[in-house]
C-alpha cells in the first residue's frame, strides 16, 4: 500500500476474545495534519492504538505506516506514542531520561535536551521526576514523544490532568511539530478543548467509527438547533411569548430554536417586535451537544 497518508487503516477489526474492540474502522493521517480520536471508555482509542503500534494483532482489516506494517523496524522508527498512563523511574531526572530513550532512538542526546526547553520543564531538568507534578510529568512524556521529529506522534490522552494554561501551551507544542510535518493522533474525552487545535476529528463509539470530518462540518451536518434567548422589555414578555410561542424562562424571558438555516428569518421576525424585546442572545449548539449526538446511538449513516 503506497499513498501520501503516514497512517492508513482500512477496515480494521481488533477482538479480545470474546469482545471486539475496533469493529470495522477506516482512517487516515495525512503528514502535518492533527487528527483527534474522540470517544467513551471502552470505545477502543487505546486499542487502535496499540494496534497501529503493531503490540495487538488486528483480526480483519489493513494497515499501513507509510507504505510499512506496524511493528517493522521501519514503522517503529517513524512512529512516537505517549500511552494513557506514562510512568518514569522516579529516581532519574528529566534529563537523564530523555538521554535514555534519545539513546533507544538512536538520537543524540544533545539534540534531544533542548525539547525539555519546548514543553517547558528546563528548570525541572536536573531534578528526580519523583517530585513532578503530574502535568510535568506528562510534559515529559511528550518531549520523549517528541525526540527525532517522528513523522507519526500517537498521544492517548495526552492531556487528561492537565489545567487549562498547561494545555494551551500542550496544543501549541503540537502546532509546531505539525507544521514541521509531524503528524499527529490523539485521543480525548473533551471535544471543547480541541476546538480550533485540532484538523479533523473521529469519533468511536462501542469500536465503531460513528462519524469523521472537521469540526465544523461535523457540527454543521449533525443540523442541531440553534437556541434563541430573548429578553423581554419590562411587562411585554407575555406579548413576546404570544408572538413568538417557544418557551418562557425566569419571568423576563423567551427562548425559541431554530434550524441554522432559519437563522436570518427568525432574527427578522424578532424585528418586528421592535422595543417589546430588551436583549437578544444567540447560542449555537455546544460541542458537547455535537459530541453526544454522534457518540449516541442514533447516528445518520452508522450501523446499529
Ligand atoms: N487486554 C485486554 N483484554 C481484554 N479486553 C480488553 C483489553 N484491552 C481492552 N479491552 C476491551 O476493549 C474495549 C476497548 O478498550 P480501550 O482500552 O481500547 O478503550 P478506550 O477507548 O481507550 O477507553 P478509555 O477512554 O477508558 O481509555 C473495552 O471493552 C475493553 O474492556
Ligand atoms: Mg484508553
Amino acid at each position: 500500500m503506497t499513498d501520501a497518508n503516514i497512517l492508513s487503516v482500512e477496515e480494521l477489526t481488533v477482538r479480545f476474545g470474546a469482545v471486539t474492540a475496533v469493529d470495522g474502522v477506516s482512517l487516515t493521517v495525512a503528514p502535518g495534519e492533527r487528527v483527534a480520536l474522540l470517544g467513551h471508555n471502552g470505545a477502543g482509542k487505546s486499542t487502535l492504538f496499540k494496534t497501529v503500534l503493531g503490540f495487538l494483532k488486528p483480526a480483519a482489516g489493513r494497515l499501513s505506516i507509510g507504505g510499512v506494517i506496524p511493528g517493522s523496524d521501519a514503522a517503529r522508527r517513524a512512529v512516537s506514542y505517549l500511552p494513557e498512563q506514562v510512568a518514569f523511574p522516579k529516581a532519574l531526572t528529566g534529563a537523564e531520561i530523555l538521554t535514555h530513550f534519545a539513546r533507544l532512538k538512536g538520537v543524540s542526546p544533545k539534540a534531544a535536551l533542548p525539547l525539555l526547553e519546548v514543553v517547558g520543564i528546563a528548570d525541572a531538568a536536573r531534578r528526580a521526576v519523583g517530585t513532578y507534578s503530574k502535568g510535568m510529568r506528562q510534559r515529559l512524556g511528550l518531549a520523549q514523544a517528541l525526540i527525532g521529529a517522528p513523522r507519526l506522534l500517537l498521544l492517548d490522552e495526552p492531556t487528561s490532568g492537565l489545567d487549562p494554561v498547561s494545555r494551551r501551551e500542550f496544543y501549541d507544542v503540537l502546532e509546531a511539530s505539525s507544521r514541521a510535518g509531524t503528524a499527529v493522533l490523539l485521543s480525548s474525552h473533551s471535544l471543547s478543548e480541541i476546538e480550533n487545535r485540532i484538523d479533523r476529528i473521529a469519533i468511536l463509539a462501542k469500536g465503531k467509527l460513528r462519524a469523521e470530518g472537521a469540526l465544523s462540518d461535523l457540527s454543521r451536518r449533525a443540523g442541531l438547533p440553534i437556541r434563541i434567548r430573548i429578553e423581554a422589555a419590562e411587562g411585554r414578555v407575555e406579548a413576546v411569548h404570544a408572538y413568538l410561542g417557544g418557551e418562557r424562562v425566569n419571568g423576563r424571558s423567551v427562548v425559541v430554536t431554530c434550524r441554522a438555516e432559519d437563522k436570518v428569518a427568525a432574527l427578522a421576525r424578532l424585528a418586528e417586535l421592535g422595543s417589546d424585546v430588551a436583549d437578544i442572545d444567540i447560542a449555537l449548539p455546544d460541542l458537547d451537544d455535537v459530541y453526544r449526538h454522534y457518540s449516541g446511538l442514533t447516528v445518520e449513516g452508522a450501523t446499529q
